[in-house]
């Protein structure tokens, strides 16, 4: 498996050579304002540079929402580092998405992009995470937080903050990378420890890819008890 991880990431970084692609500049950054400075310039790129990737994660999440009975005009659904709002477009386009979205991310640029797609959001809420955040507890329906538990964004703690901003029975949506070592080994212990407490269970798990880049995905649905 770390020989296999291994080819992979020299696959990628030679890509990264080869065509500057912005995602792999994320990952070689140090610190996250350095991520966020890379986020500022890829905005307007962003979409396109995905779309050209493939968006099949954000589709599937976006099933997911309705799948789990989350698709109702009652619905109250917070995209979390939403950035362009890549979920809340798909829910609106495939899944006829018709509850509300309120996306938060720390990046103005993303946020901008994502402000112009006429979507329909009740919310767009600049808002850098790094704790609990300022939003009332038990509030959400479901929450779904793609593509950013990765280094240098949301700390894997972040799910526990998340939680408590769902209502009872309600659920989290998210994603982790295998290659991302050691981080991707924090968030499983975070997430074993949030099952073991009877915070929440993990009810559906799928593998996709988050772009061509090579690197596999595991999505995460997760139900808050009742
Ligand atoms: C790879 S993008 C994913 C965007 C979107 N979820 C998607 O899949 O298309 C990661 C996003 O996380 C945001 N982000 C990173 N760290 C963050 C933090 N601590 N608080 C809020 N947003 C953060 C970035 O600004 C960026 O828009």
């Amino acid at each position: 498996m770390e020989l296999e991880l291994d080819k992979q990431w020299k696959t990628c970084m030679k890509n990264y050579w080869k065509t500057g692609n912005s995602s792999l500049k994320v990952w070689s950054t140090t610190n996250a304002m350095e991520a966020q400075k890379i986020y500022d310039i890829w905005a307007p790129k962003f979409d396109s540079d995905l779309n050209n990737d493939g968006i099949n994660i954000h589709v599937e999440v976006a099933k997911c929402v309705t799948k789990y009975g989350c698709n109702n005009k009652d619905a109250q659904l917070l995209d979390v580092a939403a950035g362009t709002g890549m979920v809340g477009f798909c829910l609106r386009k495939y899944e006829n998405f018709c509850g509300q979205i309120d996306i938060l991310d720390a990046n103005m640029e993303m946020l901008y992009v994502a402000s112009k797609r006429g979507l329909n959001f009740r919310n767009i809420m600049r808002h850098w995470i790094d704790g609990d955040l300022p939003l009332t507890a038990k509030s959400y329906d479901v929450i779904t937080c793609i593509g950013s538990f990765i280094p240098r964004h949301l700390p894997p703690s972040t799910l526990q903050n998340l939680l408590k901003l769902i209502k009872d029975g309600g659920f989290l949506i998210f994603n982790g990378r295998a290659n991302l070592l050691p981080y991707n080994d924090e968030l499983l212990k975070m997430i074993d420890q949030l099952e073991s407490e009877g915070q929440m269970k993990v009810v559906d798990t799928m593998e996709l890819f988050y772009t061509s880049d090579a690197f596999l995905s595991k999505l995460y649905v997760c139900q808050v008890p009742k």
